[in-house]
């Protein structure tokens, strides 16, 4: 069943605030869409997006949780993470993406802090991000180093020779 919707405060001007809640098959092709808009992912990661999506509504990973973020009936950003296997509260961030054309709205901090209360409220207490060196993922790494995480650690020549994976790094406190 649908989780039931919550409100959240909202973090940009406007009458109405963005709402965070549990995603649904019907927001897959719009996430899907807006991440590849966002022109940060290549092919094969959006087709790697559309099959964790898709996994997880079909509760292939029954502990992961996926979250849309929506503002005046728009959905303009999403998350999904999940607990790291054989851990004692270490969480994942897989995915955050936000609608190109509503960057710098708060919409992802709006989104991480809701991820990090979720992580908190199952026993989490350490949330890992992974993502690559190369340019184009600069501003995302100045937005996790923004909301408060830090470089862990660097595997050099993960993704292929040049594209180094970092660890972003976060203790709940
Ligand atoms: C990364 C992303 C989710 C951030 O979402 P957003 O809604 O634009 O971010 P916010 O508006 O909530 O910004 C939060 C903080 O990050 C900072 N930030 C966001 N984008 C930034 C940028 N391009 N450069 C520098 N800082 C940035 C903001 O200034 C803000 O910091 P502040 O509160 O100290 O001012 C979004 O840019 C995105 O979808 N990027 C493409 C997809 C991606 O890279 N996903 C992660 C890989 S899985």
């Amino acid at each position: 069943m649908r989780a039931a919707k919550q409100q959240v405060r909202s973090v940009t001007a406007g009458s109405s605030a963005p709402q965070i809640r549990a995603t649904d098959a019907d927001d897959v092709p719009i996430l899907v869409s807006l991440a590849e808009g966002t022109r940060v992912f290549s092919p094969h990661e959006i087709v790697g997006l559309k099959e964790d999506l898709d996994s997880c509504l079909a509760g292939d990973y029954p502990l992961d949780r996926l979250l849309t973020i929506e503002h005046a009936g728009r959905a303009v950003g999403f998350a999904h993470f999940g607990p790291a296997e054989i851990t004692h509260g270490t969480w994942y961030l897989y995915w955050i993406a936000v609608d190109r054309a509503s960057h710098g709205h708060g919409y992802g901090a709006q989104l991480l802090r809701r991820v990090e209360d979720e992580v908190r409220g199952r026993d989490g207490r350490l949330v890992l991000i992974e993502t690559s060196t190369l340019p184009r993922y600069e501003a995302t790494r100045s937005f996790y180093e923004r909301t408060g995480y830090g470089r862990e650690c660097v595997i050099r020549d993960y993704y292929s020779v040049g594209d180094d994976k970092v660890v972003f790094a976060k203790r709940l406190a």
